[in-house]
């Protein structure tokens, strides 16, 4: 089986390195603001989201450059996604990736405005003639990546998230394809974007990315439930004691671990029409079953 731990910190490296180029640290009175954003994206992050852009665009035999672009707008609205996730009027969290949040290291104000600007600079990076020679290209990857942010893709679903869905397994299935699937599905769709993929290969990619995005949050779930916060870089326990409701407070933690195992061999199935060169991806099933973090 392909080792997806050393692929992944070779490919975080590369990204690391491509935002502090895109975010360098400036001076003057808009300092805050920068070292805000470089603190929350350059932040030790696992990078799975550059990671599935990376792989799914060694499908195509992608441009490499191009592809860490894209990687990194990406990372820039996750990054903003979690910057606003922790706030005191969102999930009121003090600690993110081992660290204080942003909000705490920073403050509410300067948190809120360093998402702005990350969610600004994902677009800028996009629309940048250095990501791809093809305008066309450059405006279907920024629609892309807008719908996946927007009201019916991350945001829609964190909207649903605080308004707090109820007993309803399918609802629940909903709100995490939304609030987590979008960002981790458009890490798919938007190589087919650059490759100009046929019909066939993007409907077995997405089916792919899709089942993912939902069991990603799943697991993020359980772990809130039983992982360790020392290892998890975050607190545990938030989503119960906030009268959350997700596939753990719904179903119990069993019959959780019992769905999560049904959608991860359906998750693999819809690469079959890949060869070898998918290996990667089949790993990172497993590696994102079984992640402590
Ligand atoms: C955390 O995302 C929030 C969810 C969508 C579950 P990650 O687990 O990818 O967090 P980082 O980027 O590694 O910190
Ligand atoms: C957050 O989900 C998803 C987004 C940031 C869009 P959670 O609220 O469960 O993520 P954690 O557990 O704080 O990382
Ligand atoms: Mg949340
Ligand atoms: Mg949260
Ligand atoms: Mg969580």
């Amino acid at each position: 089986m392909s080792e997806v731990a050393p692929r992944l910190t070779d490919i975080a490296d590369r990204v690391g390195q491509m935002l502090e180029a895109l975010l360098p640290a400036v001076d003057g009175p808009e300092a805050q603001l920068v070292d805000a954003m470089r603190y929350a994206v350059l932040g030790p992050g696992k990078r799975l989201r550059p990671f599935f852009v990376l792989e799914s665009g060694g499908l195509f035999d992608l441009d490499e450059t191009a592809l860490l672009r894209v990687a990194c707008a990406l990372e820039c609205i996750h990054a903003y996604s979690l910057v606003h996730d922790d706030l005191p009027c969102m999930d009121d969290d003090d600690l993110r990736r081992g660290r204080p949040t942003v909000h705490k290291a920073f403050d509410e104000a300067t948190a809120v405005l360093a998402g702005d600007a990350l969610q600004a600079l994902a677009f800028e990076i996009l629309a940048d003639p250095e990501t791809h020679h093809d305008p066309r290209v450059r405006s279907d990857l920024v629609l892309a990546l807008a719908r996946a942010a927007g009201a019916r893709g991350m945001c829609g679903g964190q909207m649903i998230d605080l308004l707090g869905v109820r007993d309803d397994l399918g609802a629940v299935a909903r709100m995490q394809r939304l609030k987590t699937g979008a960002l981790i599905a458009v890490a798919f769709e938007m190589p087919l974007i650059m490759a100009h993929a046929g019909e066939a290969e993007r409907h077995a990619l997405m089916g792919f990315a899709q089942d993912l995005g939902l069991a990603y949050q799943i697991v993020d779930d359980i772990l809130d439930h039983d992982g360790e916060a020392a290892v998890l870089g975050k607190a545990t326990g938030k989503d119960a004691d906030r009268g959350k409701t997700n596939y753990v407070t719904l179903l119990g933690i069993e019959d959780a671990r019992a769905r999560l195992a049904l959608l991860v061999s359906q998750t693999r199935s819809h690469l079959e029409p890949f060869g070898p060169q998918a290996d990667f991806l089949r790993s990172s099933v497993d590696f994102v079953l079984d992640r402590r973090n």
